[in-house]
């Protein structure tokens, strides 16, 4: 199909005698986003980082832009990590970096930009997440929220075509998590970009999500708009949603 990013076909993924992803069925629109909610545990992250090859699928397929990625070598991961940005559980920045070195990374990496172009670069997705004169801070001195902005930066130096936000408000205060979530409405507008955004945070869930798929027990139990799911008899999400999530 066409119309679709990213797209998950029967994916199966155990470790060891635990089998965590049991037949996943998901795909995500070009310019869509879509929230992933589901417990702790369920394997929210391990679903995502297959759409950039960090995990591959015991069985089943994975599609990026129409082309099935799980048997890429590095090489050609590569290239799907330059159309796939990721904003990563942990935030995951480098601490012994600057801001200006985490952000410039990939840009050195995998583009023969000059230093100057890359200055400027680094510059405009730091505009991009509102942040302003911060190039020379280490990660350490940094907020918890601005940490995030930092790796969302990061995750969007190379101009990808879809991000995935692996629980971009965790751990974040109200005022600082609605700055987030606006901030992914924004790059989604501005920028045109698929996303996929996991996430504990319902709130988060309703703002961001065009859609919502429910992970549960290894499979996408229910997969439908915001107000489907507002609506949704599903007892389990009913139960999911009702209980605000968690975290
Ligand atoms: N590299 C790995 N090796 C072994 N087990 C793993 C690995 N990565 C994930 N798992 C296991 O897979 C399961 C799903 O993990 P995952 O991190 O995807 O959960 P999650 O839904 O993202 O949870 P949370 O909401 O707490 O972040 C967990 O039981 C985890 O221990
Ligand atoms: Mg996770």
């Amino acid at each position: 199909m066409a119309g679709h990013f990213i797209r998950y076909e029967g994916v199966h993924k155990s470790f060891g005698d635990k089998a965590v992803l049991r037949g996943v069925d998901l795909a995500i629109g070009r310019g869509e986003t879509v929230v992933v909610l589901g417990g702790s545990g369920t394997g929210k992250s391990v679903l995502i980082k297959h759409t950039i090859g960090l995990h591959s699928p015991d069985s089943g397929r994975v599609f990026v832009d129409d082309v099935e990625i799980q048997e890429f070598d590095e090489e050609q991961l590569i290239e799907t990590r330059k159309k796939v940005g990721m904003l990563f559980q942990a935030g995951a920045l480098f601490d012994s970096m600057t801001v200006e070195d985490n952000v410039a990374y990939a840009l050195r990496e995998h583009t023969d930009r000059s230093d100057e172009e890359i200055r400027d670069r680094v510059r405009e997705v730091l505009g991009l997440v509102e942040l302003e004169d911060v190039e020379d801070l280490m990660p350490a001195s940094l907020s918890g929220g601005m940490r995030k902005r930092v790796a969302l930066a990061r995750a969007i130096a190379l101009a990808p075509r879809a991000i995935l936000y692996d629980e971009p408000t965790t751990g974040l205060d109200p005022i600082t998590a609605n700055a987030i979530n606006r901030l992914i409405r924004n790059l989604q507008k501005r920028l045109g970009v698929t996303s996929i955004v996991v996430t504990h945070d319902i709130h988060s869930a309703f703002t961001v999500g065009d859609r919502i798929a429910f992970l549960y027990e290894g499979r996408i139990l229910f997969d439908g708009t915001v107000e489907e799911a507002r609506r949704t008899t599903e007892p389990r999400l009913k139960n999911f949603l009702e209980g605000g999530g968690y975290g």
